[in-house]
């Protein structure tokens, strides 16, 4: 059937560069199956979601709305801000009407920048509507820092 004399078999090396990719694929997968599977290695995708949902609760506590207190630009835009949005319910120099006045000097849900600002970004229960979707936190911090002019000593 051959026509010349050479042996057919053995001398076809299958290339280094070959067997080298062949077993390292097959090192790779034990060792991608041990390292992910929760039963050898311990690893779990639910720990590694509640680690992350963790450190996210962390920072969004550390996020203080800024604080726009002395700002003259910041203080007419609030004011605006407020002309538009509050004075239906608080009247237009905020003495109150639907809402509570808010220039008294004690305030039901607290009198700090970071009560008011609360108060405004997520609501109150009692009539109070969330600000943050319409206004968004930059303008609620304005509007904070208009009503802080108004506070009466
Ligand atoms: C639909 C009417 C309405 C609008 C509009 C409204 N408020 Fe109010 N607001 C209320 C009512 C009612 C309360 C009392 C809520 C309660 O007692 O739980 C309140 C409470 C508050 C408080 C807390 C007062 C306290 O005694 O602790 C602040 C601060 C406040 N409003 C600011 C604002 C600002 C600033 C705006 C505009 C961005 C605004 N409100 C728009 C009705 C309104």
């Amino acid at each position: 059937m051959y026509e010349h004399d050479e042996p057919q078999d053995g001398h076809n090396n299958i290339p280094k560069g070959w067997l080298l990719f062949f077993f390292g694929t097959i090192i790779f997968l034990i060792s991608y199956i041990a390292l992910y599977t929760p039963a050898i290695s311990g690893w779990s995708f639910y720990k590694k979601f509640d680690k992350e949902m963790a450190d996210a609760a962390k920072t969004e506590k550390t996020i203080v709305a800024k604080s726009y207190a002395g700002d003259k630009e910041a203080i007419t835009k609030g004011k605006e801000l407020f002309a538009n949005n509050c004075a239906p319910c608080h009247n237009a120099d905020a003495t109150g009407g639907i809402g509570p006045n808010l220039t008294a000097a004690k305030l039901k849900y607290g009198g700090t920048e970071k009560d008011i600002n609360e108060s405004i970004t997520a609501g109150r229960p009692n009539g109070m509507p969330p600000f943050l979707p319409q206004l968004g936190a930059d303008n609620i911090s304005k509007v904070t820092a208009f009503l802080a002019t108004l506070k009466k000593p």
